[in-house]
């Protein structure tokens, strides 16, 4: 049988992606973008988004099947409930570790509405037979049921209604190629240039009630590792000193001094960020290290160095990956006022 068989489940647990406290957690919600104009930076992406989604409009179907990948923070999530509000649809959240049976995302599937959107965050991470059912699901709206138990269990074939799966990961490398192949439409989120992040924090600063001059949201942009999160992140932390310190207005000044006080660097790096770079140069000496070692020395997980930190060490030309390791550059020497092993060049 070349279809997969699923024996019919409870619905599987819906998630809100949660990787804040409960009380930042609401607030990143709040400065979400609701709308694609809202949707700073990015510019192909959303030009590209923008075209399928009008022409999936003016065809009066839902659209293709989307995937977005990037690094966390740079609006996977609100890209994808962007695209339900403007299909006139509502977005039912779920994340690939939590569909751990065929069965869970059956009865996902055959819970949708005509014309919704399923939101797979970290959809790298979906069990292989969980991923089996989805080709057919994705391709034909099919699920083929097994009912009951035993030599009583019966196949039925379900047709599904028409939906969009929207798909979400930082490792589009771990997406299984058959799986991403079924995406109409693959959108990758690079990081945010500063003007974009700029713009991110005057908006956000504007939402939560906070004064921010030009320079001040320049200063939190600059430090923001070219992530939107980052931005809003630092710009709540900066209000919070502002606040502390009876200062009603934010401006350079008052940005620059609270980020240093919670050890954020003129560059945007943070404690973990130095630590990577700082093990590269002094405990390795600028021998390449693998990826493992790098992380066991800097105990954090090696995923996390990969999707989170490496990417912004890579554009800043602080670190290089190279095919026995990965080794920091001369510019990250001199970011860490450090000499030069042997004195010469990198
Ligand atoms: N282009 C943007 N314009 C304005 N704000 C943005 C943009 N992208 C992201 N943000 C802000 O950054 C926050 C994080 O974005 P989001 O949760 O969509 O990222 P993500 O890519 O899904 O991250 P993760 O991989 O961790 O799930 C949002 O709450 C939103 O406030
Ligand atoms: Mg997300």
């Amino acid at each position: 049988m070349s279809r997969r068989e699923v024996p019919l489940a409870p619905v599987a647990g819906v998630v809100e992606p949660s990787v804040l406290n409960e009380n930042e957690r609401r607030e990143e919600v709040s400065l979400r973008p609701r709308e694609l104009s809202e949707f700073v930076g990015q510019g192909e992406l959303v030009a590209h988004l923008r075209i399928v989604l009008a022409a999936a409009r003016e065809r009066h179907q839902p659209s293709d099947h989307l995937l977005f990948a990037g690094p966390p923070g740079l609006g996977k999530t609100s890209l994808a409930a962007i695209v339900a509000s403007e299909m006139g649809t509502t977005l039912r959240v779920t994340s690939g570790p939590v569909i751990s049976r065929p069965g869970d995302v059956a009865a996902l599937l055959t819970d949708l509405q005509e014309g919704e959107v399923l939101f797979i965050d970290e959809i790298h991470r979906l069990h292989r037979s969980v991923e089996e059912v989805l080709y057919s699901a994705m391709e034909d709206r099919r699920l083929d049921v097994l009912l009951g138990r035993g030599p009583s269990a019966r196949s039925v074939r379900l047709e599904l209604p028409a939906f969009t799966l929207i798909g979400a990961t930082t490792r589009t490398g771990l997406v299984a190629a058959p799986l991403r192949d079924r995406f109409g439409f693959i959108g990758r989120l690079d990081l945010y240039e500063d003007a974009d992040l700029a713009e991110i924090v005057r908006r956000s600063a504007q939402r939560l009630g906070v004064k921010v001059s030009a320079e001040g949201a320049d200063e939190i942009a600059r430090r923001s590792r070219g992530t939107p999160r980052i931005a809003n992140r630092l710009l709540r932390r900066v209000r919070d000193v502002a606040q502390v310190d009876g200062v009603s207005d934010v401006n350079g000044d008052v940005a620059r001094q609270a980020l240093t006080l919670f050890g954020v660097d003129e560059r945007g790096l943070d404690k973990v960020d130095r630590r990577i770079l700082g093990l590269l140069c002094e405990q390795f000496r600028g021998q390449p290290v693998g990826l493992v070692t790098l992380a066991h020395a800097c105990g954090e997980e090696p995923a996390t160095i990969e999707e989170a930190y490496e990417p912004y060490l890579i554009r800043e030309g602080l670190l290089i990956r190279t095919p026995r390791g990965r080794i920091a550059t001369e510019r990250a020497y001199h970011h860490l006022s450090l000499p030069i092993p042997g004195g010469g060049l990198l």
